[in-house]
C-alpha cells in the first residue's frame, strides 16, 4: 500500500512498508504547507529542478535526516557542495533505493538553482514504491515523450502541474494524463502564487469528460493510491 501526503506546490511525501521519502519540499515560503522542515523524517529528499520553488528546504531536511538527496547530477553536486548528501542520477537513468525506485524522465522547464549555479536539466520523476508507480512530471510544458514513458511504465497516479504560466495549464495537463495513460491524476503545482491560481475542479470536470478519473488531494491530506 502507498500513501501519498500532499503539502502543496510541487511538495509531496510518500509511504510504503515502513518506508518514507519526501518530493521537491518547498516548506518555508509555501502557503499551503502545514508542517515545518524540522517535522519531516524521511529516509530520502527527490528534487526535480534547481528552481528555489522545488530545492525548498532540501538541504535542512537531508541533514537532519541524515539522508541523501536523489537529484540529478549537477543539483546532487551543488548539494554536496552545501554539506548535504546526495545521489546523483540523470534522465532515462532509474536505480533502486532501500525504500523504492526512481527514474527520471524528461520535463521542459529551467533548472538554475537559487544561487545562479547551473542545475543541469529538469526531470520528472517516476517513483516506485508499495508495488505502486507514481508519475510526478516536475516543472513542464507538456511533451509527446510522456505517451513513451507512460507505456514503457505502467502509471497508477500521475501528479500534474495545472498552474499555467510556468507549467501546463489545464487543457494541457488534462491531454498530459490522455497522454500517459495514468490510472488516475492529480493537480499540483497551482494557486501557490497568484500567476499560477487556476481551478483543480475544473481539472477534474475536464478529465472525466476525457475518461480518466481524477483526484484534488486537500492540502496537509493524505491519500490511498
Ligand atoms: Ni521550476
Ligand atoms: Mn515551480
Amino acid at each position: 500500500m502507498l500513501k501519498l501526503t500532499y503539502h502543496g506546490h510541487s511538495c509531496f511525501e510518500l509511504e510504503a512498508e515502513g518506508h518514507r521519502v519526501i518530493v521537491d519540499p518547498f516548506i518555508n515560503g509555501n502557503m499551503h504547507a502545514k508542517i515545518k522542515p524540522s517535522d519531516v523524517k524521511v529516509e530520502a529528499v527527490l528534487v526535480s529542478h534547481g528552481h528555489g520553488d522545488h530545492v525548498g528546504d532540501a538541504v535542512e531536511i537531508a541533514k537532519s535526516n541524515d539522508c541523501e538527496v536523489v537529484t540529478n547530477f549537477e543539483i546532487a553536486n551543488w548539494m554536496q557542495g552545501q554539506g548535504a548528501k546526495a545521489h546523483g542520477m540523470h534522465i532515462g537513468g532509474a536505480h533502486t533505493f532501500p525504500w523504492g525506485r526512481v527514474k527520471l524522465t524528461p520535463a521542459l522547464h529551467g533548472s538554475s538553482l537559487p544561487d545562479g549555479t547551473y542545475g543541469g536539466n529538469p526531470a520528472g520523476l517516476l517513483i516506485w514504491m508499495g508495488g505502486k508507480c507514481v508519475y510526478f512530471a516536475g516543472d513542464t510544458g507538456i511533451h509527446s515523450d510522456m505517451a513513451l514513458y507512460g507505456r514503457l511504465n505502467p502509471i497508477d497516479l500521475a501528479l500534474l502541474p495545472i498552474g499555467d504560466n510556468f507549467t501546463m495549464g489545464i487543457d494541457d495537463a488534462v491531454e498530459a494524463a490522455v497522454l500517459c495513460q495514468t490510472r488516475e491524476a492529480m493537480p499540483i503545482h497551482y494557486g501557490t502564487f497568484p500567476v499560477i491560481e487556476s481551478d483543480p475542479r475544473e481539472f477534474l470536470r475536464r478529465l472525466t469528460a476525457r475518461g480518466v478519473k481524477g483526484r484534488v488531494v486537500g492540502f496537509g491530506e493524505t491519500v490511498t493510491v
